[in-house]
Order: C-alpha cells, then structure tokens, then sequence
C-alpha cells in the first residue's frame, strides 16, 4: 500500500502573483518527504495542488505513473488522502466522530462499516467508544487523531500532511508524530510532510526539500541536517540557524 509521486514543472498563480514558478520532485514509494520554508512559501499550496484542493496549476503530476488529472475523484480519495494543521478547524463541530468516519465509507460504498470504523479508532489509539464523541469532547491531540482515522480510513497509499503537528502543545507532537511514524513502518505508506520545524525532519523524513519564495533550493537526505550538508545558501542558513536553536536549546538544559 505505497505509492511513488512524480511532480514536473508544478506552476500556479493567484492572480497576478505566481505562488510556484516551477517545482519538480520525486517521492519514492514509501518515503517520508518533507518541505520546508519559510511562512509563505509555497508548502501548502504544494499540498494542495496534489490533493486537487487547488485545481488550476499547470504541470504534471503522477502518481504510481498515473496522471493525477486522469484519476477519477473516487479513485483519487482512495489514492491519497490530507492531514491539516488545524484539527479544530478540520473537524465539524456538530458531527460525532462516528459520523466523521462513516462519511467516506458510505460515500465510497464500503462494506464492514463498524468494524472499519472500530479498527481506525484502535489504530490511531483512541478508545473504540470516542465514535460517540464530538470534537469538544475531545483534547487537541485527540482531535488530531481523528483526523487521522479518518484519512486512513480509506486505506490511501499516499498521506499528505500538512504541519500535523504545529497547532498541538508539545508534549503531544512527539506522540502524534511518533503515531504517524509506527503507521508508515506498519503500513508502509509514502508520506509528504510540510513541516517549519527541522527537528520533525529530522525525527520523522527520509529527505526533505528546502522551498523559498515558491521554488525548491535543494533536496538533501536528512542526514544533511547534523553538520550542515546544504551547498545553497538559504538551505545553509535555514539549518544553521535551526542547529543554533538546537544547540541554545541543549546549553540551557544542561
Ligand atoms: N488562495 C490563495 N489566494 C491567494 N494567494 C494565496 C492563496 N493561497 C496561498 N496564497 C499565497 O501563496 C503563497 C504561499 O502560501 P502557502 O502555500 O500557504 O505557504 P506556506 O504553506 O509555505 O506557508 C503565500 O504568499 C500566500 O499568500
Ligand atoms: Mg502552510
């Protein structure tokens, strides 16, 4: 269940304003690919581009060497699926989270609905009687656990995530990260992750593009991080500045 993405020449604009001038890469199946950059600087739109949020880019993207604008919606859902930062936001505030997840299965004709539903609250590691909840009954990190059952609920191969884990205290990112990293190990799913935080990079992306102004610096293996391995200068000062961060943070731990 793993999916290999290819993005050639990926343009859009709003208006006058051309938010991706040109953006290529190449997500091997199963990887976990991050983007990083500055606010602003094209990472969600990338993600939305794929996921057909935003439909009026030019370029090609396939997805397992098929043409994304080929694939049928139905297909497309079951094809991949997208986590946003904001798991307030995402969710309804009136439809319980059984309604939440029962949504696409009805919509995509799928049999065995309760057990499906039961099984995605066990695998994002939710209590199977949360289905009754609604979204202010649960906490931030629990929402976005939802919003995570509710993209694997479809059984995609690719998950695009965007920030999953920016809007959530602390102490709660490392467990939803740590729940998206056993799910790839498990399921081997390929992963594109926006992300403005190195550290999550480095925890969780196999490699990982650096965006500036709607266009990609460099691609670098994550390996690249420890030591500062980018040869673009905005690459370089992003990590610099991050292993700086990282290393202030160790000093005054210690
Ligand atoms: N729907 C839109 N209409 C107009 N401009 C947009 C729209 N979506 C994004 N942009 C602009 O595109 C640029 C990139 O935005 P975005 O992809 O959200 O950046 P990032 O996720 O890296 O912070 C920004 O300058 C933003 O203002
Ligand atoms: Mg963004």
């Amino acid at each position: 269940m793993t999916a290999s993405v290819a993005i050639r020449d990926l343009s859009i604009s709003f208006g006058l304003a051309k938010v991706l001038p040109n953006v290529s890469f190449d997500v091997a199946p199963g990887e976990c690919f991050g983007l990083v950059g500055e606010s602003g600087s094209g990472k969600s739109t990338v993600l939305r581009c794929l996921s057909m949020l935003t439909d009026f880019w030019t370029g090609a993207i396939t997805i397992d060497g098929r043409n994304l604008r080929d694939l049928p919606v139905k297909e497309r859902c079951r094809m991949l699926q997208m986590v946003f930062q904001d798991p307030y936001g995402s969710l309804h505030p009136r439809q319980s989270v059984r309604t939440v997840l029962a949504e696409p299965l009805r919509i995509h004709g799928l049999d065995r609905r309760e057990e499906r539903m039961q099984q995605a609250m066990v695998d994002v590691g939710l209590p199977v009687d949360f289905l009754d909840r609604f979204p202010h009954q649960l906490s931030g990190g629990q929402r976005q656990r939802v919003a995570i059952a509710r993209a694997l609920i479809l059984e995609p191969q690719l998950l695009l995530l965007d920030e999953p884990t920016s809007a959530l205290d602390v102490s709660v990112q490392a467990e939803i990260l740590n729940l998206l990293q056993r799910l790839r190990a498990e399921r081997g799913f390929t992963y594109i992750m926006v992300t403005h935080d190195l550290a999550v990079v480095d925890h969780m992306c196999d490699r990982f593009a650096v965006m500036l102004h709607g266009e990609i610096t460099e691609i670098l293996p994550t390996s690249a991080i420890q030591g500062n391995g980018a040869t673009h200068p905005y690459a370089r000062e992003l990590i610099g500045a991050s292993l700086e961060y990282e290393g202030a943070g160790k000093a005054s731990a210690a």
